[in-house]
């Protein structure tokens, strides 16, 4: 996506450990002009997926899985990352590692809100060691519902996740794939 890579390029910094921040237009403050814009991406490129639900996890992706929702015209699904007093015993959950933050964390989803029925698109901001994508895609496969796909903002294709991923038959798209960031220079596949 030329109008993302742009911006990336403009305003992204990369920072120490392979870490590109976005927080001036993605991540803290969000362009709201660049979000319409990647949810109609993504839009464009599922539209023809009969789309009933779009799943994601708290927080940073909300806004994108928002943004989409809103042309499919679909509920969003995020997963919860901290056990809370109001969110439902009976959950989906699964154990992931944030391999940039290096710690574990509990991903749950209430089971009333996705069922087999759902063919469920997943959207996150990120991808870059995959382990959050995975964890999202072993929730689906506990509810036994369908995943057309998933949506990333931002792939950083020199990390294993979205080889990963594809490899075991999920369609990835990413609407910026990033080869290298070597010496703050962003290079885009
Ligand atoms: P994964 O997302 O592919 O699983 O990879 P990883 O374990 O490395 O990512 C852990 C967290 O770090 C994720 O956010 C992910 O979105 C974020 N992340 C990974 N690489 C970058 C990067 O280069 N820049 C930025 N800004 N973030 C990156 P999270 O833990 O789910 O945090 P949040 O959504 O609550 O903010």
């Amino acid at each position: 996506m030329r109008l993302l890579e742009e911006r990336i390029k403009k305003d992204g910094q990369v920072y120490e450990g392979n870490v590109l921040k976005v927080n001036s237009f993605l991540n803290h403050q969000i362009d709201i002009s660049l979000l319409k814009a990647i949810g109609e991406e993504f839009y464009r490129l599922f539209d023809n997926e009969k789309i009933t639900k779009i799943l994601t996890v708290e927080t940073s992706g909300i806004p994108f899985a928002v943004a989409a929702a809103l042309f499919f015209d679909v509920p969003v699904v995020f997963a919860k990352k901290h056990q809370t007093s109001n969110l439902n015993t009976d959950c989906y959950s699964v154990n992931i590692h944030s391999f940039t933050h290096g710690n574990d964390y509990q991903a749950r989803v209430e089971s009333a809100f996705i069922s087999a029925e759902d063919n469920i698109l997943i959207i996150d901001d990120f991808l870059a060691s995959g382990h959050a994508l995975k964890g999202l895609l072993n929730i689906c496969e506990q509810a036994g519902a369908h995943v057309a796909g998933c949506g990333i903002v931002i792939e950083k294709s020199f990390q294993d996740g979205g080889r990963m991923i594809r490899d075991a038959g999920v369609r990835v798209e990413s609407l910026a794939k990033i080869k290298s960031m070597e010496n703050g220079e962003i290079i885009f596949e």
